[in-house]
């Protein structure tokens, strides 16, 4: 979640190959109840819980799609903690959680992942690893979808097309809070068209909404 302005806007690079980063394929250090049960030391608000398991589903979602389906526990990790000093220590996001993370055995890989997502305004971690510009880009934008999706009749994503998303994004007054300025940075920095982005980010979202719906009942 990011709230402030951006800084400045970097060059955006499409993804290289090498961006794809070098060796085997990235393992997390702790396991996915692990990481819940640290998500939720942390995080007592169900906005905050759903969020972060919507960005779980959605970063899953993307390593399956990008061909990363090897690392898909690594994406999902990553995704779900990535919030995770948010709620008790707004003023330091991004900035505690090394520390959260590091305590709990989480790898400096995955620490420095959580990191750049805020990178501009609250961290100085650049997203260099194509797993990191997507979390850069589509934490952002699952916010707008999810103020999209909840403007429906249907309250979901599963009917939400591109061609009302591209509208909320261009009416500044929607979800202000959601930054159009880190998507259109982050589509970006991935290389992509922003109807790409959008385009996945809708499909990412459909394929764990239902699952969330859940997890969110059973915690209530
Ligand atoms: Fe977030």
């Amino acid at each position: 979640m990011k709230s402030l302005e951006k800084k400045s806007s970097d060059s955006a690079k499409p993804v290289k190959k090498e961006d794809r980063g070098a060796g085997a394929a990235k393992k997390s250090s702790i396991s996915r109840d692990q990481a819940l049960e640290l998500l939720k030391k942390y995080n007592k608000e169900p906005f905050h819980i759903q969020h972060a398991l919507t960005v779980e589903g959605v970063m899953r979602w993307y390593a399956k799609e990008l061909g990363y389906g090897e690392e898909e526990e690594f994406w999902g990790i990553t995704g779900l903690l990535h919030d995770i000093d948010f709620e008790l220590y707004p003023e330091e996001h991004c900035k505690k959680a090394p520390e959260l993370l590091r305590e709990a055995g989480v790898s400096e890989d995955m620490i420095y992942a959580v990191c750049s997502h805020g990178y501009g305004i609250c961290s100085e971690e650049e997203p260099r690893l194509e797993m990191e510009k997507v979390l850069f880009a589509a934490d952002e934008l699952t916010g707008l979808i999810w103020s999209c999706a909840l403007m429906r009749p249907s309250k979901s994503t599963m009917d939400l097309e591109v061609k009302s998303l591209k509208k909320k994004f261009k009416d500044k007054r929607f979800a202000a809070g959601c930054s159009r300025e880190i998507i259109s940075q982050g589509a970006d920095r991935l290389g992509w068209e922003l109807d790409e982005l959008f385009d996945k980010t809708i499909l990412a979202m459909r394929s764990c909404e239902a699952a969330v719906a859940e997890a969110m009942e059973r915690e209530s």
